[in-house]
C-alpha cells in the first residue's frame, strides 16, 4: 500500500486530499495541529491522524519519529499547511511577518528536510508542495504571502536536482481561487490597519476576496485530483495548475510594466 504524509489535513485542500487518496487505497498519514478536534477523518479506515505543527520543530521531530517507527518509509510528502497575512507590510507586526514565513516557508522547508530519509528509504518518492497562483504572479496587499510562495517554488525546483539520484521528484501545485475556508479561517489582518492610511484600499480589496464564492469556483476536491495526478503520473514535471490557467496566461500576455499599471489601477485607485 502506498503512503502519503499530508500537512494541514484538518480542512480544505488537505482534508479533501486525505479523503481522495484514502478512496484510492492509499495509507494516508493526515497530520494537523489539533488531532483531537477531527471528527471525520478519524472514521476512515486507512487514515492515521498524527499531530504536527509545521512551526514547531519538536512537533516535527515527534511526528517524524512516530511515522518512521510505524511505516519505515513513505511514497509522498504533501506540504499543504498555510495561511495568508493580509495587509500592507508597513502595518504588519514583526511577529505576524515571522509567523507567516515560519508557516509557509521555514516550516515547509524543515518538514521537507526531516522527511527526505523516509522517501530515500522507499527508493523513490515525490515531494509535493502546495504553492498558489500567487507563487507565479503578484497582487497587492499580500506581500509576505507572495514572497513565501515564490520562495517555495524556488525551493522545490532547486531541491529536485539534489534528490534526482534517489528517484525523488519535487512538484508544485498552483491553485487559483478554490472554494475553501481560506479567506475566513486562514487569513490574518495586519495589526495596524484600522484608521491607517491604507485602510480604504485594504478593506475594499479584502471585501472582494471574502465575498461569497461563486458555486462555479473550483473545489478542494479538484485540487486533490491534481495532487493525485502529480503523485502518480511518473513524470518529471515541476508545475501543476488548478483553476488559474487563464489568469497566468493573462499575466504572461503583459510586460511587467503593463501588469504593474493595470494592477494598481484595478486595486489601489
Ligand atoms: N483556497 C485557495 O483559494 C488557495 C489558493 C491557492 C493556494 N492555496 C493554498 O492551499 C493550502 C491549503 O489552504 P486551504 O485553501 O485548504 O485553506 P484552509 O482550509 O484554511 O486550510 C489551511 C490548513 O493549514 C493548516 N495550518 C495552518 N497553520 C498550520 C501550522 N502551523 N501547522 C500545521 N497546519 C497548519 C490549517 O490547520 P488548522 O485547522 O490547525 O488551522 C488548515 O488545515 C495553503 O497552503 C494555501 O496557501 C489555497
Amino acid at each position: 500500500m502506498k503512503t502519503i504524509v499530508i500537512t494541514g489535513a484538518s480542512s480544505g485542500i488537505g482534508k479533501a486530499t486525505t479523503k481522495y487518496f484514502a478512496s484510492k487505497g492509499w495509507q494516508v498519514i493526515a497530520t494537523m495541529r489539533n488531532v483531537e478536534k477531527e471528527k471525520e477523518l478519524n472514521l476512515l479506515e486507512n487514515v492515521d491522524l498524527i499531530t504536527l505543527d509545521v512551526t514547531d520543530s519538536k512537533s516535527i521531530d515527534l511526528a517524524y519519529q512516530s511515522i518512521q517507527d510505524k511505516y519505515h518509509k513513505i511514497d509522498v510528502l504533501l506540504n499543504n499547511a498555510g495561511y495568508c497575512l493580509f495587509g500592507p507590510l508597513e502595518l504588519s507586526s514583526e511577529k505576524q511577518i515571522i509567523d507567516t514565513y515560519n508557516t509557509l516557508l521555514v516550516g515547509l522547508t524543515l518538514v521537507t528536510r526531516k522527511f527526505i530519509p523516509l522517501l530515500r528509504e522507499n527508493k523513490q518518492g515525490t515531494i509535493i508542495s502546495v504553492s498558489s497562483v500567487g507563487g507565479v504572479l503578484t497582487l497587492p496587499l499580500t506581500p509576505t504571502y507572495h514572497a513565501a510562495k515564490y520562495a517555495v517554488e524556488g525551493l522545490m525546483e532547486a531541491l529536485s536536482y539534489e534528490l534526482s539520484p534517489f528517484n525523488i521528484d519535487c512538484k508544485i501545485i498552483e491553485p487559483g481561487g478554490i472554494q475553501t475556508d481560506f479567506w475566513n479561517r486562514s487569513y490574518q489582518m495586519s495589526e495596524g490597519i484600522e484608521n491607517s492610511v491604507y485602510e480604504k484600499e485594504a478593506k475594499a480589496y479584502l471585501e472582494r476576496m471574502t465575498q461569497p464564492v461563486s458555486p462555479n469556483r473550483s473545489k478542494p476536491e479538484d485540487v486533490a485530483k491534481v495532487i493525485y495526478e502529480a503523485a502518480t503520473d511518473g513524470k518529471h514535471h515541476w508545475r501543476y495548475t488548478v483553476a488559474c490557467d487563464e489568469f497566468i496566461k493573462h499575466r504572461q500576455s503583459m510586460s511587467d510594466d503593463e501588469w504593474y499599471e493595470t494592477t494598481c489601477k484595478n486595486y489601489m485607485k
